[in-house]
């Protein structure tokens, strides 16, 4: 991992994330889609820390302190069953994950929290489409080789995240405007990047962040020049190069039983699978707290969506403001419930790494210490 992990540590800051902060639900109402800078600013617009600098897992390893820490060299295994991800598992679950990349796996401290309680990886962002096809044609797996080999090495399960989405996506994508094209480019990217995980990667979100929260398609390159018909093609492009992969709508908000946009994806989704799309699964991001849903009504939710005739629900990006005890009781409690529920996945390891820097949403703090919602998880999931 060491050669391909300096190589992405280097790669221009310019080809990684834009910030997005899920915030007030009316900034991520109808977002334009082109031009990139335009987008990005109306979805950061309600929230001055969204126009930050990138998150930590972005920033090569000598500008900040927390990555200054030489990797580890060797990883130290937890005993079995005393992480959380073994006390899911035991308790009927696939996996429970973290978002990572090459930088934040750099981290010795981290990268011993991933080896003691998470069993899945979802790259942070190596596998977007800026980071893998900045140019059209040229292709760079510099970083998502790195997580994905990690992920083997330490036998984690992947998510590949994400095929489509509005943001941290390259001009040259959002300044099409021809149909035939815009199809084969996607068809492209797609089967290029799924055909090289083909086995690897176990569930794809292969569209992420589609629905306003009235329920209705986000206006975007990919509805302006396709109208709806972009989700049928970027699911069966996955669906031709990996045929085993779980593919997935992925979506912020969708913690509510009775929202516009819960039951707007949802009468979509049933009509999509009614027409023969191959989706899977839905991805409840679970960005919740401040303005943002709670996770009252998270179970609930589910069990809406658990009826729209998908196989799985999953919890992908799970960080709550402040990380409340009785909030991340209540999503595991939720997940434990909904049989379909396969597993959840934190947005990163420790409070220091978090793209929500002010946030402190995460199991882990600053020092990579357990908080108090940390232990109160272990609690439940050891009763
Ligand atoms: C975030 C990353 O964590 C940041 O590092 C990056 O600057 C912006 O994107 N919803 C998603 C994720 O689907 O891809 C986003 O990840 C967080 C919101």
């Amino acid at each position: 991992m060491k050669a391909s992990t300096i190589a992405y540590l280097l790669a221009p800051l310019g080809a990684m994330a834009s910030p997005c902060k899920h915030r007030p639900s009316s900034s991520t109402a109808v977002v334009p889609s082109a031009p990139a800078s335009a987008s990005v600013s109306a979805s950061a617009s309600a929230s001055a820390s969204a126009t930050a600098v990138p998150t930590p897992s972005d920033v090569p390893a000598t500008t900040t302190a927390a990555t200054s820490a030489a990797p580890s060299a060797t990883p130290s295994k937890a005993p079995a069953g005393s992480g959380i991800d073994a006390l899911f598992k035991a308790k009927g679950k696939q996996y429970f994950g973290t978002s990572a990349d090459s930088g934040s796996l750099s981290i010795s401290q981290l990268e011993k929290l991933v080896e003691s309680d998470f069993g899945e990886l979802t790259p942070e962002n190596s596998m977007k489409w800026d980071a893998i096809e900045p140019r059209q044609g040229q292709f760079s797996f510099t970083g998502s080789d790195a997580l994905v080999k990690y992920a083997q090495e330490h036998d984690k399960i992947v998510r590949g995240h994400t095929l489509l989405w509005y943001q941290q996506l390259p001009q040259w994508v959002q300044s099409i405007t021809d149909k035939d094209e815009l199809t084969k480019v996607i068809q492209n990217h797609i089967s290029k990047v799924v055909g090289r995980y083909k086995g690897q990667v176990k569930a794809w979100d292969v569209v992420n962040e589609i629905f306003n929260e009235d329920g209705t398609l986000r206006d975007m390159v990919f509805t302006q020049v396709l109208g709806e018909d972009f989700v049928r093609i970027a699911f069966e492009a996955a669906r031709a190069a990996d045929p085993e992969a779980k593919l997935y709508i992925n979506e912020y908000h969708l913690e509510s039983a009775s929202g516009t946009k819960v039951t707007g994806l949802n009468n979509y989704v049933k009509k999509w699978l009614a027409a023969g799309i191959p989706i899977d699964g839905i991805g409840l991001q679970g960005h919740l707290g401040g303005s943002n849903p709670s996770a009252a009504e998270m179970q609930a939710g589910m069990e809406l969506l658990s009826k729209s005739g998908v196989t799985e629900l999953a919890i992908t990006e799970l960080d709550i403001l402040n990380a409340p005890v009785d909030e991340y009781v209540k999503v595991f409690e939720a997940c434990l419930a909904i049989e379909m529920c396969v597993g959840i996945t934190t947005w990163g390891v420790s409070d220091a790494n978090s793209w929500l820097p002010n946030d402190n949403p995460l199991l882990f703090d600053h020092q990579y210490q357990e908080k108090p919602a940390y232990k109160a998880v272990v609690e439940l999931l050891s009763k």
